[in-house]
């Protein structure tokens, strides 16, 4: 039982995500080693000794995010009684770095995502040194001094589903992208840690299990007597009381036929597969540097389709890459016609600074805002009425559903996911949570099933 008093005395932080599946796990990570130094999560920025914003610097718009939130944090600073720490973390903090601290002269500390691991030692230093000063921590550590945090996200461990990194960084250099500039060089977390992980998150009751990295497929090539991510899927699925083994994100040009195997042969991955495929015309494909043909895709989808049948497949898609024309447009909606993508998140090219595609923008020409914005809209319209079709297509059938908690619209109603990643909601109790039940689907909506329950399936 806690201590009221201390509970009172015990340093208050206000944590705030912006971005990835990347970010969520971080911010976990900085919540144990918080946790562990006594520190108490709140959810008002206003009652928070520490404020610290975890950035995305994928596109524009998230990083335009970070200086709104800057505002109003720098200002609840001046404004305390007490003394307050803001902190910025993630993406941003590492590539603005130093520029940030300048900025904003009443920020106190600026680390990027390796420093992540350190930061109870950061946070240490600072009280050791009693100073009010600026801290700085944007070093890229090589293989050998950096150290994956083990410490569990006390929040992930009370879900039923949790994230397991598996590998930080990224080697692949697509014309777009700026997480190889944020993130670093690809670094494959030791299978034995992975692992450890997964068995002490299945020990706290978490039921779902998602490997995240930049790119899982290329999991452990470069780290000899290392596993393959084939052989850690198999390892993974076979951890006692995994129910389902899910992962993200995978790069179509990466994976193998062991993989592709895998869906065959291990009923705890689920029946849903996140494959960015950015474009569907291969002009475009080869100016991002993605290593692979709009045919490739559509034969490693068919032999994925064949391994598990149903499978869902859900995509990124780019619109307004520099130099796209019409056609090329034309090519990404044909592939969504013809793969019938079950979501997609898609998205106008945003230039970002240092990235290769910058140089295109000079050689191929910009692709007008406007133009862009109407190929946005022309395929998310196009996209919600493909999810649409394909969640009524179920309508009268029972699903199989992992309960993950109350719904967030209506009381008494509870809601979870299929194996193919849809959301349903239906009238239960709170006691269903984590289990797997069958649910009859009722109504379908272009997100989410509305369904009513059958029965309980007792697998674990
Ligand atoms: N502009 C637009 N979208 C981008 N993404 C990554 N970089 C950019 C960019 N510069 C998208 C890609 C990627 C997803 C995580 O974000 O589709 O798969
Ligand atoms: Fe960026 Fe490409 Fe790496 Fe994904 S695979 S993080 S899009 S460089």
């Amino acid at each position: 039982m806690s201590d009221p008093s201390t509970m009172e005395a015990a340093p208050r932080v206000f944590i705030r995500t912006f971005g990835c599946q990347m970010n969520v796990y971080d911010t976990g990570k900085m919540r144990a080693q918080l946790a562990a130094r006594g520190f108490r999560s709140v959810d008002e920025m206003r009652q928070a000794d520490l404020i610290i914003v975890n950035t995305c610097s994928i596109r524009e718009k998230p990083e335009n995010k970070l200086h709104s939130f800057l505002g109003d944090a720098l200002s609840h600073k001046r404004r305390s009684g007490s003394p307050v720490t803001v902190a910025v973390a993630g993406c941003v903090a590492q590539q603005a770095g130093q520029t940030l601290l300048d900025r904003y002269p009443g920020l106190d500390m600026v680390f990027g995502p390796d420093a992540v691991p350190r930061l109870g030692e950061l946070l240490d230093t600072r009280t050791d040194a009693r100073s009010g000063g600026q801290t700085l921590d944007v070093r890229f550590l090589d293989a050998e001094d950096y150290v994956f945090s083990h410490e569990l996200d006390p929040d992930a461990a009370r879900r039923v589903g949790a994230f397991v990194t598996i590998q930080k960084g990224c080697d692949n250099k697509c014309t777009f992208c700026i997480v190889p500039a944020t993130r670093g060089a690809e670094l494959s977390r030791p299978s034995a840690q992975i692992l450890d992980e997964v068995r002490a998150l299945v020990e706290r009751g978490v039921r779902e299990i998602t490997l995240i990295g930049q790119n899982v497929n290329s999991y452990g090539l470069k780290t000899l007597g290392e596993l393959t991510f084939a052989q850690l899927l198999y390892e993974v699925c076979g951890v006692p009381g995994v129910e389902r083994v899910r992962y993200t994100t995978s790069h179509p040009r990466d994976m193998g036929p062991d993989v592709v195997a895998a869906y065959a042969e291990l009923p705890n991955l689920t029946s849903h597969l996140h494959l960015p495929v950015q474009s569907g015309s291969d002009r475009v494909l080869r100016r991002m540097k993605r290593f692979y043909t709009r045919e490739r895709y559509r034969e490693l989808v068919a032999r994925l389709r064949a391994a598990r049948p149903g499978l869902a497949l859900s995509t990124d898609i780019i619109v307004g890459f520099p130099g796209e024309t019409d056609e090329d447009f034309e090519e990404t909606m044909s592939l969504l016609e013809e793969l019938r993508f079950s979501s997609s998140f898609s998205f106008k090219f945003s230039p970002r600074p240092g990235t290769p595609a910058l140089r295109l923008i000079a050689r191929e020409g910009d692709v007008p805002p406007a133009v862009a914005q109407e190929r946005l809209m022309r395929y998310q319209a196009r996209q919600r009425e493909i999810s649409l079709a394909h969640h009524s297509a179920l309508i009268g059938r029972e699903v199989e559903v992992l309960v993950e908690g109350p719904s967030r619209h209506d009381e008494g109603v509870i809601c979870g996911r299929t194996s193919q990643f849809q959301m349903i909601n239906f009238p239960g109790s709170l006691e269903l949570v984590g289990r797997t039940c069958r649910v009859r689907v009722t109504r379908a909506f272009a997100n989410s099933l509305r369904g009513t329950f059958c029965d309980e399936l007792r697998k674990i």
